[in-house]
């Protein structure tokens, strides 16, 4: 059984993933109208990932006794100056993100909900990579600057872009 403030920072966590899958689907939409094809299949990707964590969340809950809540989601940014600032705004998402799910962690430690817990792992280290694809996106982008020549490369290649880290997501 999950305690209600679990459940509740649980819940908080399904909006939180709900969310990041609007908020990057509208960036795929908003890739794909300004021609950039690579970039557009990448963040779909991305957002039907954000979904399959928030699913993951609400399975959890169901599972252990609580009742997943589907809220109403705030509205996502539809358009961006640049695409240096659609990864500002993604990076800096991931790192919220990552805030949020630390914090997460922390309650389950507090609430001595050792299941919980140890549920949370895989989610930690999926978000350590999250966090390192999304810096390393922007490094690149950075690089690229105002050149349209390495955004063309950059939209071609952006679909082999892996990273690996020090630990490998339990799936
Ligand atoms: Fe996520
Ligand atoms: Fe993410």
């Amino acid at each position: 059984m999950l305690s209600n403030t679990i459940e509740k920072s649980l819940n908080d966590q399904i909006r939180i993933e709900a969310e990041s899958s609007q908020i990057y689907l509208a960036m795929a939409c908003w890739a794909e109208v300004k021609g950039l094809e690579g970039v557009a299949k990448f963040m779909y990707a991305q957002s039907d990932e954000e979904r399959d964590h928030m699913l993951k969340l609400v399975k959890y809950i169901n599972e252990r006794g609580g009742h997943a809540q589907i809220s109403a989601l705030k509205a996502p940014n539809v358009t961006f100056n640049s695409f240096k600032e659609m990864f500002e705004k993604l990076f800096e998402h991931e790192v919220f993100v990552s805030a949020s799910i630390n914090e997460l962690v922390h309650i389950a430690l507090q609430e001595k909900d050792y299941a919980t817990h140890n549920f949370l792992q895989w989610y930690v280290s999926e978000q350590i990579e999250e966090e390192a694809m999304a810096r390393t996106i922007l490094d690149k982008i950075k690089l690229i600057g105002d050149d349209k020549g390495g955004l063309y490369l950059f939209d071609r290649d952006i679909q082999q872009l892996t990273i690996t880290t020090s630990i490998d997501p339990v799936q």
